[in-house]
């Protein structure tokens, strides 16, 4: 790490890790929940067009609930609070059916909206995820929120026109981060470039290397696979489903 670079904010930056345990009696506190309303507030926005709304679920039976949609992540039951992001065209829908309006790059809609709120969540839930870890909490990203989302739509009582994108999991590390191995990240060569994309910077021994210190660091294990390569971890991730029944496809 360049040593001239040190404050308070690159220091959480650095520190954070997905620990995957919280004291589950550790309940938010109120003005915490302010704080993460503010800084989504905060967070940039395509057009700032606000595409994108969250839930914030404290309520216990409700987390039991999305736990078990997510594939039973069980930091979700634990944590003291579960941010649902969501994709939301239902205001935008709404105003343009009162006022005569329509989209007018038809055609192209569902795939513009459909990025938009994709890049939209993800910047306000990484803003999130680092002013919850200024004030000590720990967070996990959740794309297990599109495992079930007919189901998690329904729960969640959202209307048409709209669908979860990410969750973050919120709570009390019952680890501290720095005893945690972070899952091994590629070498610079391999994934930063200057000014243009070269792909002689890297070949195929420097991944095959990667991925043998990968499985010996033993950080994420991905739930479906027998080990710990990232090559394997990669081609068994859980497939995006295509769902007709939510958000902008619900009858
Ligand atoms: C889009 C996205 C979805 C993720 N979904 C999950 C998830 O459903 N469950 C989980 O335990 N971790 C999830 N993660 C966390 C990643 O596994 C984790 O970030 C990665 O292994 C790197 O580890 P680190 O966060 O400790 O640096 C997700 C992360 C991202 C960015």
């Amino acid at each position: 790490m360049n040593k001239v670079h040190n404050n308070e904010t690159i220091d959480v930056l650095l520190k954070r890790r997905s620990i995957r345990k919280f004291d589950s009696e550790w309940k938010i506190k109120k003005e915490d929940i302010e704080l993460i309303k503010t800084v989504f507030k905060n967070s940039p926005t395509w057009i700032n067009g606000q595409s994108v709304s969250m839930i914030i679920v404290t309520d216990k039976k409700i987390k039991d609930e999305i736990s078990i949609l997510c594939g039973g992540q069980k930091h979700i039951n634990e944590a003291s609070a579960f941010i649902v992001f969501i994709a939301d065209y239902n205001k935008m829908i709404k105003t343009w059916e009162t006022n005569n309006l329509e989209y007018k790059l038809k055609g192209n809609f569902e795939s513009t909206l459909i990025n938009v709120s994709m890049h939209d969540s993800g910047i306000a839930l990484a803003n999130i995820s680092t002013a919850l870890g200024s004030i000590g909490y720990g967070t996990v990203p959740v794309g297990g929120v599109r495992n079930n989302m007919e189901k998690l739509t329904k729960l969640l009582n959202l209307p048409k026109h709209s669908f979860p994108t990410i969750g973050l999991s919120v709570g009390k590390n019952l680890v501290e981060s720095s005893t945690v191995q972070k899952p091994l990240r590629f070498p610079n060569n391999v994934d930063i470039f200057i000014d243009k994309y070269n792909e002689k910077q890297f070949n195929s021994n420097d991944l095959k290397k990667f991925d043998i210190d990968y499985e010996k660091v033993k950080g994420f294990k991905y739930s479906n696979s027998t080990h710990n390569y990232w090559q394997d971890k990669c081609t068994v991730a859980d497939e995006v489903k295509f769902y007709k029944e939510v958000g902008l496809y619900k009858k």
